[in-house]
């Protein structure tokens, strides 16, 4: 009898392979310093260095390797590098990669409880556990009219949220009859640009979107807030949603929950807290007063995929009242029946999200959280806040810089005295040494530079040297007066 013939990688050489990856991976964590943090590829070079045409016949795996480095890494900027102090983090660790690398082992699609009872039930499980560990409320829990999923990103969370509110200030006739132009949502001038498309992709329009002005902390005004959906109440449209922001993008300000939420209830307006980075703060009981009020909201999302050690994707999403979510996106076809979806019994997660299928990201999360413990997070948690703590106060020494933003945890914005051009100098020549990597904002209109610690591997001795190298370099941009 003739062997079947066949291109697959056998499991031996899966074992093989697997473990060069593995060593490969290892390699990189241990030598990731070496290379400059913000690629130096020029626009379109990786894209001329790659083949124009797919292979015909497959290669050998090691070519495939060699490649990776020859090919790939020098258009790779190094988030995962200890001198990431760019954006918010995205940060990583060993076993979330391991974790990544058993999900797609199993490759399973959880789109249905009974399409991998695991699935669901492990990622109600960890979700279910972080409830306490964050100091969130009960509401969130499965066990009450609530829950919490796992979604790609902040961005998906809010749409779902959106969506959700969307549909019970119009008792589900917008998911029927689609919007009728009177439907509005609000948020900070401050608040991530997610909420914009959010706005756009549900057919409410981004004129409908109201961007609150903020107080001198960058906060949305909840006295604004409560004027402005008073006027749009009176003028005949139907409010149905508002962003709060546990630490926006720019500067990681802080909104005002308690009376967003107050203006909310008294409104009828579906709440949503955005605390994408900052809500794994709240693992530290120290730090749970910046969430204040989170126990009124209607839904709250953060992201592991930022500080929690978890690589991307992974945001945590949770309702106070399933029933919303499910009755705004739930839709049926007859090859989706199943008997265990029908008894009522089980969670069907493909209800709780835009897409039909989901990865098993429940995985990684439940690795990460028994590798650390909740000690280990909380440890490493408070060690990012304290050295940016430590590298604002030698910012604020310095009568060459000012911070013009509050710095309640990891993030810190500042600018120098001398202006925009001085500041855009100064940020070009830290990049260009690829030594490490900031980027900025404006705030007050004014070009701010951002330092956010965050990264995993990030230690006192590279927040030191970072503060070190823009001190060298402001000695040519702003000499001392
Ligand atoms: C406050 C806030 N919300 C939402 C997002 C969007 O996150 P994601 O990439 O998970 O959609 C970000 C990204 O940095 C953010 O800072």
């Amino acid at each position: 009898m003739s062997e079947k013939k066949s291109f697959h990688m056998s499991a031996e050489e899966f074992r093989r392979q697997g473990h060069a990856v593995v060593d490969w991976i290892a390699g990189y964590m241990r030598t990731v310093e070496q290379f400059p943090v913000l690629s130096r590829a020029r626009p379109g070079e990786i894209l001329a260095s790659l083949p124009d045409r797919a292979p015909r016949t497959g290669e050998p795996f090691e070519r495939v390797l060699e490649d990776l480095d020859r090919l790939i890494m020098p258009g790779i900027t190094h988030w995962q590098s200890p001198n990431f102090f760019a954006y918010f983090p995205a940060n990583a660790s060993g076993p979330a990669i391991l974790g990544e690398l058993v999900s797609a082992g199993l490759g399973v699609q959880g789109m249905l409880w009974s399409t991998s009872p695991a699935c669901t039930e492990l990622e109600t499980r960890v979700l279910d556990w972080l409830v306490p560990v964050l100091g969130l409320p009960e509401r969130f829990l499965s066990s009450g009219p609530g829950g919490g999923v796992i979604q790609d990103s902040a961005s998906s969370a809010a749409l779902c949220a959106l969506l959700a509110g969307r549909e019970r200030a119009t008792g589900l006739r917008t998911n029927r009859e689609g919007c009728d132009g009177r439907l509005v949502a609000y948020c900070s001038t401050q608040t991530h640009s997610s909420i914009e498309k959010a706005v756009r992709i549900a057919g409410i329009g981004a004129d409908r979107l109201r961007q609150i002005e903020v107080d001198s902390q960058f906060a949305m005004r909840a006295d604004l807030l409560a004027q402005r959906i008073e006027e749009d109440r009176r003028a005949g449209l139907v409010p149905c949603f508002v962003c709060a922001t546990i630490g926006t993008t720019s500067s990681n300000a802080i909104d005002p929950v308690s009376r967003i939420a107050q203006v909310c209830r008294e409104h009828g307006v579906w709440l949503h807290v955005d605390a994408a980075m900052c809500g794994t703060a709240a693992i530290c009981a120290e730090f749970r007063h910046l969430q204040a009020g989170v126990e009124q909201a209607d839904s709250y999302c953060f992201n592991p995929h930022k500080w929690m050690f978890t690589n991307f994707d992974c945001d945590c999403f949770w309702v106070a009242d399933r029933s919303a979510l499910i009755r705004a996106l739930s839709v049926l076809p007859e090859y989706l029946r199943n008997q265990a979806s029908e008894s009522g019994a089980v969670i069907d997660y493909r209800d709780w999200q835009i897409p039909l299928g989901r990865r098993f990201r429940a995985l990684k999360l439940w690795f990460v959280i028994r590798h650390y413990g909740i000690e280990g997070l909380q440890h490493h948690v408070r060690e990012h806040v304290r050295l940016a703590q430590a590298f604002a106060d030698w910012v604020r020494a310095d009568e060459r810089f000012e911070i013009p933003a509050p710095v309640p945890l990891n993030l810190v914005c500042f600018r120098l005295r001398a202006g925009d051009d001085a500041n855009q100098a100064l940020l070009d020549a830290l990049n260009a040494g690829g030594e490490l990597y900031l980027t900025h904002t404006r705030l007050d209109g004014r070009l701010t530079l951002r330092l956010c610690v965050g990264q995993t591997q990030t230690q006192a001795e590279h927040v030191a040297r970072a503060w070190r190298l823009i001190q060298d370099r402001t000695a040519t941009i702003a000499p001392r007066g």
